[in-house]
């Protein structure tokens, strides 16, 4: 039988994930499919049961989906819980299991792109959304002390208490940069469109990772190239997130190749 998945979202214009998946399904020969399924928020309940019904492995799950899905879980995994948001659900012997890839992806992309960083010291993470959890949520299981930045200081309050991070104010991140190991760009400047943002990373010495890939070279990680400092795209992110989605559906742990990195830059 055809192993079915696919990924919900609503209106799911710009998803990357049928392009992902389906390059993977080719390149291992694996009989299924991966498809788009434009669900409306009003429509989500009996939208998720028609996959069920159709007997689906699974699916992805997008915005505006990610935290409302949460409540129609039979098992919520720890990541999803801890991050608070849905980005995949795996259908298993009549469950609906909710996990979070997110901060996998995060983590495999530093491991690939910056295979020499170790995970000891201090992080700075930039931003207080959604991204954030997820990235601060990884950063704290791989043990490292995790600073928080946010524009609006309340928000960097509340995900700090949340994780055990600590949470500081804009104007802090000159000193902060001196002592981190690790900087996350977890906001929306930088990405095309949005202001850029307009940080002077010359107290630092720290690796420099952007989750934005639109561009795929910031602002931000063009500046961290002419200090020298090492630096780490988002596009990696996307990709390696897809991955445990992929195992649990398909049966096979997929790799990220060069192949795949550039049909989705494409
Ligand atoms: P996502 O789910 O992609 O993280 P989000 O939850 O809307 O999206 O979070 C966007 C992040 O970018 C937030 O940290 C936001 O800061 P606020 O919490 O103050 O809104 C940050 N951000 C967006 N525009 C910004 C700007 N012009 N200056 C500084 N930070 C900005």
């Amino acid at each position: 039988m055809i192993k079915k998945a696919g990924v919900i979202g609503w209106p799911l214009k710009h998803t990357k994930s049928p392009l992902i998946h389906c390059y993977w399904l080719e390149k291992y020969g694996i009989s299924g499919s991966y498809d788009a399924n434009p669900i409306a928020p009003d429509d989500l309940k009996t939208g998720i049961q028609k996959l069920i019904d159709a007997g689906y492995s699974g699916f992805n799950v997008t915005v505006p989906h990610k935290e409302t899905i949460m409540t129609m879980m039979d098992i919520l995994e720890d990541s999803a819980q801890k991050i608070g948001a849905v980005n995949t659900v795996v259908l298993h012997d009549g469950k609906r299991i909710g996990r979070n890839t997110d901060a996998f992806g995060f983590i495999e992309n530093l491991r690939e792109s910056a295979p020499e960083f170790t995970f000891k010291g201090t992080a700075l993470v930039l931003g207080a959304g959604g991204a954030a959890r997820a990235v601060v949520y990884a950063l704290k299981q791989q043990g490292m002390d995790v600073c928080i930045v946010n524009r609006t200081k309340d928000r960097a309050d509340i995900l700090a208490k949340d994780f055990g991070a600590s949470s500081h104010a804009w104007s802090d991140i000159p000193s902060l940069l001196e002592n981190a190991a690790l900087v996350v760009n977890t906001t929306s400047l930088g990405m095309t469109g949005q202001p850029s943002l307009e940080i002077n990373l010359k107290p630092t010495k720290a690796c420099i990772c952007d989750i934005v890939y639109t561009p795929l070279e910031t602002d931000l990680l063009k500046q961290a190239k002419a200090l020298n400092l090492k630096t780490v795209t988002g596009i990696g992110m996307l990709l390696h997130q897809a991955r445990p989605a992929f195992e649990a559906w398909f049966g096979i742990m997929p790799d990220v190749d060069a192949p795949l990195r550039a049909k989705v830059l494409a």
